[in-house]
């Protein structure tokens, strides 16, 4: 089990390393790169990737988690999601002082992952850690804070209020007006820990992403058609090699910094071809300039051949999708009463829609015997 999922680096590489670290160069080593047609170095493969990278040590222990929950849920004939969130770090340094980090909150998937539970999908929810989560987030700190929420009871006398904690001498209780909302999502929640349909794992950097979605994808691969991936997280495009990377504390006093950064491999092309090929696969946009988004979420589907690219814009992204397939584009847009005044989430109707397509996927791929 460990074998199959560790990959130390190469004692020769190692080597390097180790200068690395004594002259405390972050570019003074170079990991193999494949040319472009431009001449400059293009992403190592995923292959090299994970045979120079070395897997977070919480790997084995996810996959056991990840192959109980596939085990369970094949066995009572429920389908599987796995839905990434959030956003991956890339550190710049061994002993981790400075990171890079992107805007994502992981409400995308957050959001999705209950909507894929009320479908009755299992839900494994691959997460940054401490980003937003099914059912918590909707008290999160930053926003709707739990705390405001409550009062203290001092008398223990609950009146059309919920006790949601009790210590020996008092209570705490939910203001009336949040009670109703509160009580839909506790219930949501507990009813989802009792069920067992909700597996989360977390990551921080892009190594631990990588590895742990590649985990995954072949334990899931054994679903065949009833999985489905819908990968909403923010994933680093450029990252520093272990290799490049500075052990220490990266030092002020000999001035500028420059990094150079190498290209992440593109993990959709094995997830695809290799690990999982009968899965629905879903994959996300994300452009800030308009003008560029139908391009690059066609360019996708035709480079890695997936199902469907859901395309969106950094500032409108919470109203406005587009569900990009080769055939068609279908746009999925909340007019602004929906949005504002009626706070329907744009999710609720993206993830039916995706469900729809993953059923005549399964329809699809059991008439022809294969799928693709
Ligand atoms: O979390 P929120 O604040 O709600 O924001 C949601 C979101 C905007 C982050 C989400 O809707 C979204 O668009 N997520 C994907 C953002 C992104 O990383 O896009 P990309 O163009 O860099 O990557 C495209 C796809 O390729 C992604 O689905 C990713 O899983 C995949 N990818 C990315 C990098 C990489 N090395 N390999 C990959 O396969």
């Amino acid at each position: 089990m460990q074998d199959e999922l560790v990959h130390p680096v190469p004692k020769n590489r190692m080597a390097a390393l180790d200068g690395a670290h004594l002259n405390g160069d972050i570019t003074a080593f170079s990991a193999p790169t494949t040319p472009t047609s431009t001449g400059s170095p293009g992403p190592v493969s995923a292959e090299v990737y994970f045979a120079t990278h070395v897997a977070p040590k919480s790997l084995p222990e996810n996959a056991e988690r990840i192959r109980t929950f596939v085990d369970k849920h094949m066995k009572e004939g429920r389908r599987v999601v796995l839905v990434t969130s959030g956003g991956t770090t890339v550190p710049l340094e061994t002993l981790t002082v400075r990171f890079i980090d992107n805007f994502s909150a992981g409400t995308r998937g957050a959001t999705s992952a209950e909507y894929f539970l009320e479908q009755g999908y299992a839900v494994i929810f691959m997460h940054r850690q401490f980003s937003l989560q099914p059912y918590t987030r909707h008290y999160s700190h930053a926003r709707n804070c739990f705390l405001d929420f409550m009062e203290a009871d001092e008398q223990g006398i609950h009146v059309c209020l919920i006790p949601i904690f009790t210590s020996n001498a008092k209570s705490f209780l939910v203001m009336p007006s949040y009670v109703e909302k509160m009580r839909t999502i506790l219930h949501k929640y507990k009813s989802t820990q009792k069920a067992g349909t909700l597996l989360s794992l977390d990551f921080v950097t892009v190594n631990d992403y990588l590895f742990l979605l590649r985990a995954a994808a072949q334990i899931i691969s054994k679903m065949d058609v009833h999985a489905m991936y819908y990968l909403a997280a923010a994933v680093s495009d450029f990252f520093i090699p272990r290799d490049k990377m500075s052990e220490h504390k990266i030092q002020s006093g000999d001035g500028l910094l420059s990094l150079t950064m190498d290209q992440v491999p593109k993990i959709l092309k094995p997830l695809v071809n290799d690990w999982t090929p009968n899965a629905f696969i879903v994959s996300f946009k994300l452009e800030t300039d308009e003008a560029l988004l139908p391009m690059k979420s066609r360019q996708a589907l035709k480079r890695y051949g997936h199902q469907i690219v859901i395309g969106n814009i950094l500032t409108t992204r919470k109203r406005l999708v587009s569900l990009v397939t080769l055939e068609d584009v279908a746009e999925i847009r909340l007019t602004q009463n929906e949005d504002e005044v009626q706070h329907i989430e744009i999710e609720s109707r993206i993830v039916p829609e995706l469900i729809r397509r993953h059923t005549q996927w399964i329809e699809a791929c059991g008439t022809r015997g294969e799928c693709g």
